[in-house]
């Protein structure tokens, strides 16, 4: 039972959700006065009621606090699915999440800087998800598990394992992973870091391989540029259902469990930094259409109040910010305008204080929706351009990185939507006067796209200039463009590796973009560089001493 075509069409995401809670009262009671989508704590599985009993007569969709009162024998049960995230100080904060395929008690981790001398157990925070779609054979229940961890010492590998009563990581095979933390900020003997992102993964033999490829990388962090798992392949922000029937999105929140068991391997080592994109947003948890998010990441938490996914962190000499370009789009509209600008106010306040910070270089944002790109599905999205391209420019962005479109591209560095100067592969940028490079990286797994214009990449080289494509300007309005600034086009599963290079004396800071398709092959290759900074050891009359940002 799905909301009626007519009405769907006009409704907002808020408003889906609320016309689905209000056919049923009682799950709607429990939400609101319920837990996981506040983030509060609960003290374990044990707090539960029974779930059986709740959906035992169940409608056919909405939210609902898991009830449980049994819990499974905890030596039966093995943890899946951990998931790394930085907090919004990654010199101290790491956030561990993780999955159970049936209630346990007491979950917990166990964390140290040696396998052999852990800590003791840190109890787990219990985000459940219950989910009875229109047209499911049944209830799908998901136990997400979350610690966070505080006052960690910088640049320092941990060791940590999940656990439950009955499951001991200590003593159970390969159950001890690894996490390290960010470095002191403003050394000027930092060492050179790799940062990897993609968007648009999904679950496919080509999403485990670019993961693969990434943990060749050896990333620091990795940025996940929204559409994630595609739980929600239609990605319209609109109403739930297993079919798609009667204008709803087809939805199946078991996806979820795939998607995050085939990124184990690598989320369990490297903080996986999540954006949202258009197929994250799932009308069945919660007005925004992110109480399902909630459950399953921890964002760092330093956004604006009502938007999850956006928030902020400084690595090094570099600052990152995530933004929910669902707020701004003109394409698909179902949460446009839902922080009433407050996003938008967050990014300007957040880039004056990163342009403010004397040891940060370089500002990469990212974000899903592309501000600028050429390919035949999605091309650029018109609401970006206008509510923060102005800031980007204002700010000197050095870097954004959208997913989206199923394909990489990269443009030449722009200022008010215009080209500063063709910078071919393997060239060089200088972001404050040559303007602001786009990155669309949306081969990570899900699908491919194509151009309108020949693929250019390394090896295969096609300027081709002007190239016709369009813009989202309003709701439901493309208008075309002819473009000059799309650089470099491939066609096929990729990713980037971001190379990051501290100043030394006489030398600038620089940002390497190596470009890389799923089989390892090099595709594109771009270098920013900063001769500002802190870093700048010996132009600022600091050789010799060690600046240390540990309190700002
Ligand atoms: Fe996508
Ligand atoms: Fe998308």
């Amino acid at each position: 039972m799905g909301i009626p075509d007519r009405l769907a069409e006009r409704m907002s995401m808020a408003e889906q959700h609320e016309w689905l809670t209000a056919q049923r009262p009682s799950r709607r009671t429990l939400f609101r006065a319920g837990a996981f989508g506040a983030g509060t704590l609960l003290a374990g599985p044990s707090l539960l009621s029974s779930a059986a009993s709740a959906t035992a007569s169940a409608p056919p969709a909405g939210p609902t606090l898991v009830t449980t009162n049994a819990t499974a024998n905890g030596a039966s049960v093995a943890p899946f699915a951990r998931h790394l995230a930085f907090g919004a100080d990654p010199r101290r904060q790491i956030r561990i999440g993780w999955q159970v395929p049936v209630p346990v008690d007491k979950p917990f981790i166990r964390i140290g800087t040696h396998p052999s001398d852990l800590s003791g157990r840190i109890p787990a925070e219990v985000r459940p998800l219950h989910s009875v779609v229109a047209g499911a054979a049944g209830p799908v229940d998901q136990y997400y598990l979350h610690v966070a961890v505080d006052g960690l010492r910088p640049d320092t590998t941990y060791y940590y394992g999940v656990g439950h009563q009955g499951y001991e990581p200590a003593t159970a095979s390969g159950a001890i992973s690894t996490v390290h933390t960010a470095p002191r900020r403003g050394r000027w003997d930092a060492e050179p870091f790799t940062f990897t992102a993609f968007g648009d993964q999904g679950v496919s033999a080509h999403a485990l391989a670019n993961d693969g490829v990434v943990a060749r990388q050896n990333p620091v962090f990795h940025l996940l540029l929204g559409d994630i798992a595609y739980a929600d392949p239609s990605g319209q922000g609109k109403p739930v259902s297993s079919t798609g029937a009667n204008g709803t999105d087809i939805y199946d929140p078991s996806v979820w469990d795939s998607y995050l068991g085939q990124i184990e391997a690598v989320a369990s080592r490297v903080p996986w930094m999540v954006a949202t994109g258009n197929h994250d947003m799932e009308a069945l948890y919660s007005p925004d259409g992110y109480g399902g998010q909630i459950a399953r990441w921890n964002f760092p938490g330093n956004g604006p109040r009502t938007c999850p996914s956006v928030y902020s962190f400084i690595y090094g000499n570099v600052g990152v910010i995530s933004l929910d370009a669902n707020d701004v789009s003109n394409e698909i509209p179902a949460n446009r305008g839902y922080s009433n600008g407050s996003q938008t106010a967050w990014l300007k306040s957040r880039l004056e204080f990163l342009r403010r910070q004397p040891d940060v270089d370089f500002v990469v944002v990212f974000f899903h929706h592309c501000a600028y790109s050429t390919t035949n599905a999605h091309a650029s999205e018109g609401g970006v351009r206008a509510e923060w391209v102005p800031l980007f420019d204002t700010y000197r962005v050095d870097l954004v990185l959208n997913g989206h479109n199923h394909i990489y591209e990269r443009t030449d560095p722009l200022r008010g939507g215009r080209p500063g100067k063709a910078v071919p592969i393997g060239g060089t940028v200088h972001p404050d006067t040559d303007g602001t490079t786009y990155l669309a990286v949306g081969g990570g797994g899900r699908s491919l796209y194509n151009f309108p214009a020949a693929d250019s990449y390394a090896g295969n080289v096609n300027d081709v200039a002007p190239i016709t494509s369009y813009s989202w300007t309003g709701v439901g309005v493309k208008t075309p463009e002819v473009v000059a600034w799309s650089r470099v086009r491939y066609t096929g599963y990729s990713f980037v590796a971001v190379d990051v290079r501290p100043a030394r004396p006489g030398r600038p800071a620089t940002l390497t973009v190596r470009a890389i398709a799923e089989s390892g092959t090099e595709l594109d290759r771009v270098t920013l560089v900063r001769t500002a900074g802190l870093c700048t050891v010996g132009s600022r009359g600091v050789s010799g001493t060690r600046a240390d940002f540990d309190a700002a």
